[in-house]
């Protein structure tokens, strides 16, 4: 029957709902979830080893997972310099408003100087933009984003293998295709050149390409200077984007201008690169979360207009950055005490990092180890690339509560001075019986001056 005027139509839809209404006694009150079909996440594999030691009733036991820098009683370490930066700020009573998008002007300037030196051409002639990020992380986020939103070339990043995980996650999030480029010799538990010199050679032009600038994660493998210098060739022939994760400047060799020596080579090479910088490591400022993202550009005007478009992505993701750690750095860089007395504490973690790994070395030997372990102190850096397989790490973790990853990647900050010949017996316990390989991990052309770099 058709509906004669709008009074008819509702009279109707009335009678319809009293007539439900009396025969439906228990209205569901909302449809089933909508996430019932959502499978559960991958777990952190890193924070899975910090369960495992948690639950792990071993005396002896060791937590050589977790990535932060230990003292030399296993405690976390907050640097003095960090101490009296607190202070100062605290005494000057600062208030709490928000920051600019773009983050803390004093932090962000003093971030990219410490990155590219003060008499960088780049920061003289204002080419480069530099913004906050929360940390390592939303750092290299937010250069992710801005690339995957408005790289004009082929939206694919080259990844050395191995990487640390999180680069996955955070390039695929943001769109942009996964590759890999050889990077890491097994055989030799060093920077397999030849290889990487091949792959990075074959790269697509007008992609992107990730490089670790120092203390390669996990791997603790770094290219020499002179290899820096050829692969910034290989780059502009290919023309690729050249995008650097900087989480460990002054951690590799106590000494922030030389662990910058890559991202200075690419600088002066003319690369208009991206670089993300994390201060969690090198001034011990993990949960305060600070970092900048920069990327050159040709002009100063450019960068202008390319900040513009990041501070789009801030906005929308969390508007302003946090305040409290970029005033921690900004305080050490730019008052000269300060940063004198940083640069020393920084040096002193870097510098017991390579004691525990040539004690480890030597107690290896008087454990009778026949095996050559010296890519334990040629790798650099907070972790050490065993060489363990993924057996041998099994046992070591069941039978001397030893926790590290499935991949034999120990964080050698993690180890003291007092368990280190524990971690040698152990070591030999599980691979005495097994036959690797002896050889050299820089069987391939580097020099003698360039290795000094590594340690
Ligand atoms: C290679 C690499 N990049 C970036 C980061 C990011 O660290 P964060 O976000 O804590 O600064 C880490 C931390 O482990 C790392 O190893």
């Amino acid at each position: 029957m058709a509906v004669r005027n709008c009074t008819e139509f509702l009279a109707r839809r009335v009678l319809k709902y009293n007539s439900v209404r009396n025969t439906i006694y228990a209205i569901p009150t909302r449809a089933s979830s909508w996430w019932s079909y959502v499978l559960e996440g991958e777990p952190d594999p890193i924070l899975g080893i910090k369960d495992q030691f948690n639950l792990d009733t071993n005396p002896n036991k060791m937590n050589l997972g977790v990535g932060c820098y230990r003292d030399d009683n296993g405690k976390p370490y907050v640097l003095p310099c960090v101490r009296k930066a607190e202070e100062i700020i605290r005494s000057k009573k600062l208030d709490k408003e928000y920051l600019d998008i773009s983050g803390l002007t004093e932090f962000t300037k003093a971030s990219a100087i410490l990155a590219f030196g003060e008499d960088s051409e780049i920061l003289k002639r204002k080419r480069n933009v530099t913004v906050q990020g929360i940390s390592g992380t939303g750092s290299l986020c937010l250069g992710a984003h801005l690339c995957g939103k408005l790289f004009p070339g082929i939206k694919e990043i080259w990844l050395p293998n191995p990487t640390w995980g999180n680069h996955r996650l955070i390039f695929k999030y943001a769109n942009l295709q996964l590759n890999h480029y050889r990077y890491y010799d097994p055989e030799t538990c060093g920077f397999d050149a030849g290889a990487a010199f091949e792959d990075l050679s074959s790269i697509p032009e007008n992609s992107i390409v990730l490089f670790h600038a120092c203390a390669h994660n996990p791997t603790g493998v770094d290219p020499t200077p002179h290899q820096w210098k050829v692969m910034s060739e290989i780059v502009k022939m290919r023309n690729l984007l050249p995008f650097f994760d900087m989480a460990y400047q002054g951690f590799a060799s106590g000494d922030v201008d030389k662990d910058a020596a890559a991202v200075r080579i690419f600088a002066e090479d003319g690369h208009l690169l991206a670089l993300a910088q994390s201060f969690s490591k090198n001034m011990g400022l993990y949960g305060e979360r600070v970092g900048a993202f920069t990327l050159v550009c040709e002009s100063e005007e450019e960068a202008k207009r390319v900040e513009s478009q990041l501070k789009v992505i801030v906005r929308a993701m969390y508007t302003t950055p946090p305040l409290s750690g970029p005033r921690i750095v900004e305080t050490i860089l730019n008052t000269p005490e300060l940063k004198t007395q940083w640069l020393r504490e920084l040096k002193g973690m870097a510098y017991r990092i390579m004691l525990m790994r040539q004690q480890l070395v030597d107690n290896l030997e008087k454990e009778g180890s026949t095996r050559n372990w010296q890519h334990i102190t040629d790798q650099i850096g907070m972790f050490c690339y065993t060489g363990l397989t993924i057996e041998q790490v099994d046992r070591i973790t069941k039978e001397f509560g030893i926790h590290l990853t499935k991949d034999g990647r120990i964080n050698v900050a993690g180890i003291t001075s007092k368990n280190n010949h524990y971690l040698a017996h152990a070591i030999h316990e599980v691979t005495k019986h097994d036959t690797v390989p002896s050889v050299s991990p820089f069987s391939d052309t580097s020099t003698e001056p360039e290795r000094a770099h590594a340690q």
